[in-house]
């Protein structure tokens, strides 16, 4: 029996069982026979590949239009709470993929108001994040001509009428057993969904005929989304698609990379000695012993070291398989394991942060409808 795990929006906690998610979800699996079908496309994303991206909400149906020749809008988002880490990186990495392979708009959307609203942090601190966390999504590559940043507190007069029509459709009783609501929750987040809701019917809205429109995110959103994807035909819009993925790890071994434990959460803007010095503190899978884990070997099922290549830095299927070959047989020991990794990631985040800086000259020219930031 797995412990105990809870997954909503807001908090993520324990040993998380992901195909009991799905089902308490209500998602569906991502298959052999969709894999196959997505092969057409182009070369498959590692993260497909190795079911980190395992669940989806009619993804099908997203390329049945497209094969039609009906272009789907990708959206996704983040709430600006604190700087980014690279659990955050890794879906929008996704996303990048999936607007490379099928050459399709993005609709990013910063919800600094639901950061106030839920975190004990000010509206300036989380708008002024929301800057911080967009030049890491800038930096990752987005097509500067067909990528828009939604900052909720300045591009509300756009979703408002549409968060508003969203609103009407959903009663408090329904949001108190998706979202676990309670009588001293403020009103402001029980209104939120509506908000998260608002740019995955903007596409429509904007174009004046049904837009397609495909969410690839964690799968904590989907609560979001089950509510948004209820609502959308009474109000005449497609329901949006989503692809779901597990949360990335904490370097300690937990579940979940998070800001709450601040040594094992590597930030994109870490120096590399920092990283280093993480890495080096990661839980492993190895023995108390040099002499035992060379008799027995490591464990790469349960390592956060093996565990980063897998989610993010060994694209290579054949490189990863032997990685863990040789942890197994004792044939390699923690310490050159985490050396490589700390390379690994170390080389990423020095490009990574050159392309931050550069992302300062283009975020203004992102900014939806050219707001202010
Ligand atoms: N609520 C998300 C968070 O806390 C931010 C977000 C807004 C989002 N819209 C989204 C995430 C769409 C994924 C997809 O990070």
């Amino acid at each position: 029996m797995a412990e105990e795990f809870k997954v909503t929006p807001w908090e993520v906690t324990g040993d998380i069982d992901y195909d009991l998610l799905q089902k308490k979800f209500g998602t569906t699996p991502i298959d052999d026979a969709l894999i196959g079908r997505l092969a057409k496309y182009g070369e498959i994303h590692p993260m497909i590949r190795r079911g980190i991206f395992y669940s989806h909400r009619d993804f099908d149906r997203i390329l049945d239009e497209y094969d039609k020749g009906n272009r789907f809008t990708l959206y996704t988002g983040r709430g600006p709470s604190g700087n980014t880490h690279l659990g955050h990186m890794m879906p929008w990495i996704f996303n990048k993929w999936v607007q490379d392979t099928f050459k399709v708009p993005m609709l990013f959307q910063m919800t600094d108001d639901e950061k106030f609203l839920f975190k004990d942090l000010t509206l300036h601190d989380t708008t002024s994040m929301a800057y911080e966390n967009a030049l890491d999504f800038i930096a990752l590559g987005f097509d500067p001509d067909n990528t828009k940043i939604i900052l909720d507190s300045k591009n509300i007069d756009r979703l408002y009428p549409i968060a508003l029509k969203v609103a009407k459709k959903i009663n408090f009783s329904t949001a108190k057993a998706v979202f676990g609501f309670e009588n001293t929750s403020n009103i402001g987040q029980i209104f939120f969904t509506s908000i998260e809701a608002a740019p995955a019917f903007l596409p429509t809205e904007m174009a004046g005929k049904q837009v397609p429109v495909l969410i690839p995110c964690g799968i904590d959103q989907d609560p979001h989304f089950r509510a948004c994807r209820d609502v959308a035909p009474g109000l005449n819009y497609p329901k949006p698609c989503t692809l779901y993925c597990k949360m990335a790890p904490g370097l300690n071994g937990s579940d979940k990379m998070s800001s709450s434990d601040e040594n094992a959460t590597i930030y994109t803007t870490d120096t590399p000695k920092a990283v280093k010095k993480k890495v080096g503190r990661a839980f492993t899978g190895g023995k108390v012993s040099v002499e035992e884990q060379r008799r027995d070997g490591g464990n790469p099922e349960v390592c956060a070291v093996f565990k980063y290549n897998f989610f993010m830095f060994e694209k290579d299927d054949a490189k990863l398989n032997e990685l863990a070959d040789r942890c197994r047989s004792g044939e390699i020991l923690c310490g050159e394991c985490k050396m490589c990794l700390t390379e690994k990631i170390n080389r990423f985040l020095e490009d990574h942060q050159a392309k931050r800086e550069e992302a300062k000259e283009i975020i203004g020219s992102m900014a939806f409808d050219g707001f202010k930031w």
